[in-house]
């Protein structure tokens, strides 16, 4: 009969058998499969796995520290932390384009991990967070792809790995009834969908570190809120924009010109299509007001009201 426990077992086995005494490694992101996988293989073949995390500067809050407190500190896992925040920002430097912003993040990615897979010694295989769903879009190639996404293929030829798929199977429910049983924390196992791409597509245009600042500190009040007022899991994905125009405004007596913050929250089963629940207003007048107070040179909130479609999830 199929549990979490057995399959869990079966897996430790499996992955054994697979890897013998060779290394394996992985690309960490923090994401709920590459942490499932990690916690996995941490369990089948411990300091024979190293994962590698790469902060790209466009994480959320505390989420570069949360990789490093969960894994290598309380599960010791060998952990390469690469903070190459600089090495994307500027590469992203005056690009305004949202689909050539993607392929740079994308691009320069995959160059990092390279690098450093390329100082490693003796690793034969690479994991990977795969699960079913991916396969299947990938199979059908139907789902129509609005925006280019990444993950971590397209490694050159000569730095070829066997694949350790452990979760190919399993739905995104199952990978995360798999963390729980893993003993992940809920904040990493039932995380909001985060786009690889991260806060650069919620900067709007030519990324600069004032406005992603804002998109970064704006995106902690707002996640904060929503789970003081209980709306962790019954909102699907909630997040901040800050585009890139300013705006008039009035502050201790004087003219300001700064930016806006526009808050994003919608309901989905798919992300194919998307509605925008209604919210309680005085929650979203706590998070105006704090934004408003805390955030560094903004001046105005917005909501945006728009389904999918039109508008995508995501502004870029
Ligand atoms: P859109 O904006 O196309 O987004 O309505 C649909 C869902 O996909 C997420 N998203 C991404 N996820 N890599 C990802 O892994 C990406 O490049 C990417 N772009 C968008 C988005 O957050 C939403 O949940």
């Amino acid at each position: 009969n199929w549990n979490m426990e057995n399959f869990i077992a079966d897996q430790i086995e499996l992955i054994r058998k697979q890897v013998g005494d060779k290394k394996v490694l992985l690309a960490l992101s923090g994401g709920v499969d590459s942490s499932v996988v990690a916690a996995l293989l941490l369990k089948a073949i411990g300091s024979q796995l190293t994962c590698v995390h790469v902060n790209h500067g466009l994480l959320r809050k505390g989420e570069p520290e949360q990789v490093v407190r969960v894994f290598k500190d309380e599960l010791s896992a060998n952990l390469i932390y690469v903070d190459a925040t600089e090495r994307f920002l500027s590469k992203l430097e005056g690009v305004a384009d949202p689909e050539q912003k993607r392929k740079i993040i994308g691009a320069e990615f995959i160059r990092v991990f390279e690098e450093e897979a390329r100082k490693l010694d003796g690793i034969e295989f690479l994991a990977q967070g795969t699960i079913y769903p991916d396969i299947v879009e990938s199979g059908t190639k139907t789902a129509k792809m609005v925006k280019s996404h990444h993950n971590v293929g397209g490694l050159p030829e000569d730095l070829q790995f066997e694949l350790v798929e452990p979760l190919k199977m399993l739905f995104k429910d199952e990978v995360r009834a798999c963390g729980v049983a893993l003993g992940l924390p809920a904040s990493m196992v039932y995380r909001q969908p985060f786009p690889g791409p991260g806060l650069g597509v919620r900067c709007l245009g030519a990324i600069t570190r004032d406005r992603l600042e804002a998109v970064r500190e704006s995106d902690a009040i707002l996640r904060e809120e929503f789970a003081k007022a209980g709306l962790e899991g019954k909102v699907w994905q909630y997040f901040t924009i800050v585009p890139d125009f300013k705006s008039v405004g009035v502050r201790d007596n004087a003219r300001c010109f700064d930016w806006p913050v526009i808050i994003r929250a919608v309901n989905t089963i798919d992300a194919m299509t998307a509605q925008v629940p209604q919210l309680d207003w005085a929650v979203l007048q706590t998070i105006t007001a704090r934004i408003l107070q805390e955030v560094k040179g903004v001046n105005r909130v917005c909501f945006d009201l728009s389904p999918k479609p039109t508008a995508t999830i995501e502004w870029e």
